[in-house]
């Protein structure tokens, strides 16, 4: 089916066209809208609607065949060109700029966004979403993990099967998005100017033998990647990424701290690269790096790059604390304690975690020992390649229309059933209750430690097959304490 030929909606897991009798109704409905939206301009809300967090909700999902072919001519993406059909020798091969941006060439090629169509997990996910949607979400996924593969070799699924190789969001992505058009679901425009290799980046003042530079102020700011790290369901709205949204209303954005500085400097902490990014370039207090570390130490690890997995457990290491609150003095067999413990999020500037929802979890793994028993209360072990049930974990659940939990199948969500993620510069507290058993003497210690993942086990096993990838658990920090028994004598004392 053709997408252009009728709108489609999601119905019951499936993408059914409207029925005729649906169509004759659309004047009436058309009508209705005009009628909410005339409202809407009048209200207050109205203020609070462009700005606030319904932003993203402009519409991506235009309502006629010519609307759909003028403004989206991907559709279901929001990706533009300046109207040009693209082709690929419009692009010029990372190789090239290697042989003057070689550090920058360097650190590129290991981050993850030069895997983004590469990525075993984004291909078996892709694969199965383009099978079950019968193709009608290729150009969505193509578009944020492949731009030029989308824009210039009308690439589909059936590259994947063919083994075809495509770029991933790569140096002539990136340095050729001339603007955007919204924050959401790869709302960029990318214009590449072939004849005068336009380089859009962040001097005023940046000359080179090879290429015409332009300066860019979109490249020094977060709504530079809003475009790919806000991910919207293209069909009803619902709300799956929000990296970007969960930062724009959040401390960092107001302190004016972007994306880049975080995640294009060598590491945590390290504000200070000065340097050159190019021979025969300038000498410059600061050049951005291009690693863009993230979480996703496993990805790393796949692709043999132990270096940049390294990195990935530092940012998560900076990211968060951990400590106990209200300890009690000293414990009694016999009795039930309530332990709490608080994690708090100080290093990400977005929720702890953030990103692909099916999989990014954090979690405290909890455990409570006796001088002579290694465990007497655990939560938050992996059991059967999931955290075991009543893990106290920070994650966000999808659901269906019908409220039933999605894990992997993203094209049926419907609703986000709970988000239980740490806000940027938040915290959260959980509380464990068990008892002390009788008879218990000497110490007991409290331990907990919070671990992240990319994904569970399970997921993995069931998109690659088992034994094929196995997951990085990272430990990001923990803490322990050590609390006396109360003796015999110290509790009858206690107890009136
Ligand atoms: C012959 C050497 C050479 C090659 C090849 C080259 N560049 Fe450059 N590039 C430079 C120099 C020199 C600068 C200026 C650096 C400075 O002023 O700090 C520069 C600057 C840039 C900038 C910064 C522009 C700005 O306005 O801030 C970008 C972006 C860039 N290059 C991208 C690329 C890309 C993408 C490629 C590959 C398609 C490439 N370059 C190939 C030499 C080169
Ligand atoms: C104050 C520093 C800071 C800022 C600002 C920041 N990040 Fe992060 N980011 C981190 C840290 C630390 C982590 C690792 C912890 C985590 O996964 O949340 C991270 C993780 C990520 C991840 C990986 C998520 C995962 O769990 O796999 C992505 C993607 C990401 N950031 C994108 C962005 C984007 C896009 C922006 C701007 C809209 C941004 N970040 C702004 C610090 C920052
Ligand atoms: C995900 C998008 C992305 C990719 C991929 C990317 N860049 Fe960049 N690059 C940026 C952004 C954004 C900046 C500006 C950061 C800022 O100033 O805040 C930048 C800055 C630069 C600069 C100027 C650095 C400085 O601080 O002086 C050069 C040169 C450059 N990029 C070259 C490259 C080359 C070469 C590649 C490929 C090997 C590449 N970029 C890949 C987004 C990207
Ligand atoms: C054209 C789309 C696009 C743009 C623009 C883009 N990203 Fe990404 N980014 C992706 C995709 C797709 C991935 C996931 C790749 C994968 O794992 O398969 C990703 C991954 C990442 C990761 C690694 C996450 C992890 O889990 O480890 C970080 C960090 C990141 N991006 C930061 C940024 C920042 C900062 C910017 C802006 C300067 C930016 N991105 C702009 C598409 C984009
Ligand atoms: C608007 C841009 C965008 C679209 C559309 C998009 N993705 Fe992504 N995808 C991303 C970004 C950004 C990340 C990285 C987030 C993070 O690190 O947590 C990502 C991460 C992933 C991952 C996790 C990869 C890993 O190794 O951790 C998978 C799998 C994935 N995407 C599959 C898909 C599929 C399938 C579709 C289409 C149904 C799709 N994506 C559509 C931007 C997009």
């Amino acid at each position: 089916m053709d997408i252009r030929s009728a709108r489609y909606f999601l119905i019951k897991n499936e993408f059914k066209p409207i029925q005729h009798q649906a169509l004759c109704l659309l004047p009436l409905f058309n009508f209705i809208r005009s009628f909410f939206i005339f409202i809407v301009l009048l209200s207050p809300f109205h203020i609070y609607a462009q700005d606030g967090v319904y932003k993203w909700q402009k519409p991506h999902k235009p309502l006629t065949e010519e609307q759909i072919t003028e403004s989206s001519p991907f559709y279901p993406s929001r990706a533009t060109t300046d109207g040009r059909q693209l082709t690929p020798d419009m692009f010029e091969s990372p190789e090239v700029c290697k042989g003057c941006h070689s550090e920058i060439y360097q650190q590129w090629e290991k981050s993850a966004m030069a895997y983004s169509w590469e990525d075993p997990i984004y291909q078996a996910l892709f694969l199965r979403a383009s099978k079950a949607t019968d193709g009608q979400v290729d150009n969505f996924c193509i578009a944020c993990h492949s731009p030029i593969g989308m824009t210039s070799m009308d690439a589909s699924a059936a590259m994947i099967e063919t083994k075809t190789d495509l770029p991933g969001v790569n140096c002539e992505v990136c340095h050729n998005i001339t603007g955007i058009t919204g924050n959401d679901n790869a709302a960029y425009i990318l214009s590449p100017n072939k004849d005068k290799h336009i380089k859009l980046g962040p001097h005023t003042d940046a000359s080179s033998p090879y290429h015409k530079t332009e300066y860019s102020d979109l490249h020094t700011r977060s709504e530079f990647c809003s475009t790919c790290h806000n991910v919207t369901h293209p069909f009803n709205s619902t709300p799956i990424e929000r990296t970007y949204d969960e930062w724009q209303e959040s401390a960092y954005n107001e302190q004016g701290i972007q994306c880049q500085d975080c995640h294009m400097t060598p590491g945590p902490g390290q504000s200070n690269n000065p340097g050159k990014s190019a021979i025969m370039g300038k000498e410059r207090k600061h050049i951005y790096s291009h690693e863009f570390t993230g979480g996703n130490s496993t990805l790393h690890l796949y692709f043999n790059n132990p270096e940049s997995a390294e990195l990935s457990r530092a940012m998560l290491r900076s990211a968060a604390t951990i400590e106990f609150i209200g300890l009690p003095d000293s414990l009694i067999p016999g009795e039930l304690v309530t332990i709490k413990v608080k994690v708090a999020n100080v290093g990400a500037g977005h929720k702890l975690p953030t990103g692909f929802p099916e999989g990014r979890e954090v979690w405290v793994d909890f455990n409570v020992k006796t001088d002579i028993q290694p465990s007497i209360y655990r939560s938050g072990a992996v059991v059967d390649g999931h955290t075991e049930k009543g893990t106290r974990n920070f994650k966000v659940t999808l659901g269906d229309v019908n409220g039933n939990v999605v894990d992997l199948n993203v094209w049926e969500v419907d609703r986000v059933l709970s988000d239980t993620r740490i806000q940027p510069n938040g915290y959260s507290i959980v509380d464990y209750t068990f008892q002390i058993p009788k008879g218990t003497s000497g110490t007991i210690t409290l331990y907990a430690q919070l671990n992240y993942w990319p994904f569970p086990q399970k997921i993995v096993d069931e998109l690659l097959g088992k034994d094929k990838l196995k997951v990085d658990i990272v430990n990001m920090t923990s803490v322990s304490a050590a609390l006396p028994i109360a003796n015999a004598e110290q509790t009858i004392a206690m107890k009136p």
